[in-house]
């Protein structure tokens, strides 16, 4: 398998395309990752202009080291093909991945792989666009593992609870909160989601949680996401970005206990020793990779 971008997504930002205002907002910002919408923040009648207000945010605002995502329709409607093929053209220099809606299956996804390869070769685009999907409908759920290995462009599949709730015909409060159901409703979809990802060696992102005053609550969600592996969480309003951030990053106390478990591991190794006590925990190699899951979190980082 090819070696994928490796990307922050510690908090991935969903911003309506339509609105000049808040794309300023999410270029200037602090989330890692912007995903411009094209999809359900978008209206049917402002879809065809909101593709130009995108591409005119991209092509002209300052977006540091985020990640310049664009959410195009669902291959199922009749926009998706020219949403990929307009914002391409138009902007493709300024994006870095593409986020496809309620692919179904792996040839769903296929389909924006090979448009993406022929604008490609057409315009000479120096940078690989990367593909990202959601995995929000329950045939998907079915289909994951393959959804998952795809194609190479693939990055990231994120749980979108939201249209998954609709499709599976759970029963929610809104989107995100689940209080009624005994343990986490979520905790399956999450788990098969996360799995396939990490067999593919794509990264898995947490989906949107509506309810953006209950910081306390979004704060749970992030960490519920972060124990299974997930690697960042949407957030849908400028406040859920701190929260995310924080909950997606070790804390520097457990980097430098980490690297320093990996440290002792080695030595123990080249003293022909396959396990060792240190500071009350055994230490052995799968100590050591473990650990190296927070290493390699804090590199990507910088800390
Ligand atoms: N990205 C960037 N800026 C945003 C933002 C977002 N997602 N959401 C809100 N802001 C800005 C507002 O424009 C406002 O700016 P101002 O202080 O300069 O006026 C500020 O943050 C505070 O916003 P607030 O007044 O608290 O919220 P609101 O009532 O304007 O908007 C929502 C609430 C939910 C409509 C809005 O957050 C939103 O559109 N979120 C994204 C929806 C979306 O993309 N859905 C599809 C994916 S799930
Ligand atoms: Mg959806």
């Amino acid at each position: 398998m090819s070696k994928k971008p490796m990307r922050l997504r510690r908090s991935q930002l969903a911003v309506p395309g339509v609105s000049e205002k808040m794309l300023s907002k999410a270029a200037a910002s602090n989330a890692d990752h912007v995903f411009c919408d094209l999809e359900d923040a978008v209206a049917p009648s402002a879809k065809a202009g909101a593709r130009d207000t995108i591409c005119d945010a991209l092509n002209e605002l300052d977006w540091g080291n985020t990640v310049r995502c664009v959410r195009v329709n669902d291959i199922g409607t009749q926009w998706c093909y020219e949403d990929i093929i307009t914002v391409v053209e138009k902007a493709g220099k300024n994006i870095d991945t593409i986020m496809l809606p309620k692919p179904l299956n792996a040839s769903d996804v296929q389909f924006a792989d090979t448009l993406l390869t022929q604008l490609e070769m057409k315009l000479g685009l120096e940078n690989k666009i990367g593909l990202e999907v959601l995995i929000e409908e329950v045939e998907a759920m079915q289909n994951v593992n393959k959804i998952a290995t795809s194609c190479a462009r693939l990055e990231c599949m994120i749980f979108g609870m939201g249209d998954y709730a609709a499709s599976q015909g759970l029963v929610m409060e809104n989107i995100g909160l689940n209080e009624s159901y005994p343990g986490d409703i979520f905790h399956y979809p999450r788990y098969q989601v996360t799995i396939a990802a990490r067999a593919a060696g794509i990264d898995a992102v947490d989906g949107p949680f509506v309810d953006f005053k209950n910081t306390e609550a979004y704060r749970v969600e992030c960490q519920r996401a972060l124990a299974l592996g997930m690697v960042g969480k949407w957030a849908i309003h400028p406040s859920q970005i701190d929260p995310a951030l924080e909950v997606f990053s070790p804390s520097q106390s457990d980097v430098d206990f980490a690297r320093e478990v990996i440290e002792v591991y080695k030595k123990a190794e080249s003293e022909g020793l396959g396990s060792v006590g240190h500071k009350g925990i055994m230490v052995d190699a799968a100590s050591s990779r473990l650990f190296q899951n927070t290493v390699d979190r804090a590199d990507l980082i910088g800390m």
